[in-house]
């Protein structure tokens, strides 16, 4: 899968993409992800992206140009299955929404800043807009790192223990159970009697059970859905 991240703080990028999991699906040849400065792609000489808001009002607005040449310089080269907008009037990003963004193969997330982007944009070229919360972020980069982690660590081969994606908190529409390791005993804490008995069966039904009073307790929405 390839992600082509579309900015104008292209620095804000850099550490997310370059450790741990996101660097290893890289490396595997998994997942590559592109991150693009608008600035570049700007024929304004002093390479500004942004302009005031027609009728006032305080905050700049991303200009359509730099953007709209970006992503024709990017389809030239391959299709794009979907293009993304992240904003905070989006659509709520949630696990299934990471499920089906990480069956595509190539898409391109554009990440909004100031006031965001101008409307024409929207209309003509986004097929999706996504928010990560309810809260307003400085600009979209965050958010589009949040995306592209939870997406990246579905496509197979990248996490090593393949299933453990399957075991996640949503993927099955409970919270995920408590989890535990060595020591057995620390300063008075116990494991779970049960996750030291090496019985199989005994051991799935009782993550079954604290993931469902889990659940219960701390996300009753899950449940009523
Ligand atoms: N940009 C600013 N806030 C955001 C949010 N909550 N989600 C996605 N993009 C954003």
């Amino acid at each position: 899968m390839r992600i082509d991240i579309l900015t104008c703080l292209p620095k804000l990028l850099d550490s997310p993409f370059s450790d741990s999991i996101l660097k290893r699906a890289q490396e595997k040849g998994l997942a590559e992800v592109c991150v693009h400065d608008l600035r570049d792609f700007s024929n304004n000489k002093h390479k500004k992206v942004d302009d005031y808001a027609f009728g006032g009002g305080a905050g700049m607005v991303m200009t359509i140009q730099p953007i709209a040449d970006c992503i024709a310089h990017l389809k030239e080269q391959r299709t794009y299955d979907a293009i993304l907008y992240m904003t905070p009037d989006g659509e709520k990003f949630e696990q299934n929404t990471a499920n089906e963004l990480s069956l595509l193969q190539n898409i391109i997330i554009l990440c909004g800043h100031y006031k965001g982007v101008d409307e024409r944009i929207r209309e003509k070229y986004i097929d999706r807009e996504i928010s990560i919360g309810d809260f307003v972020l400085s600009g979209g980069e965050l958010a589009a790192a949040v995306v592209s982690d939870a997406i990246i660590r579905l496509i197979p081969g990248v996490l090593s223990d393949e299933t453990s994606a399957l075991t996640d908190s949503f993927q099955d529409g409970l919270l995920a159970p408590p989890v535990y390791t060595r020591p057995a005993e620390y300063q008075g804490m116990k494991v779970p009697e049960v996750l030291l008995s090496g019985h199989a069966k005994n051991i799935e039904e009782w993550r079954f059970q604290e993931a469902v009073r889990r659940t219960k307790k701390r996300r009753p929405d899950l449940l009523t859905e």
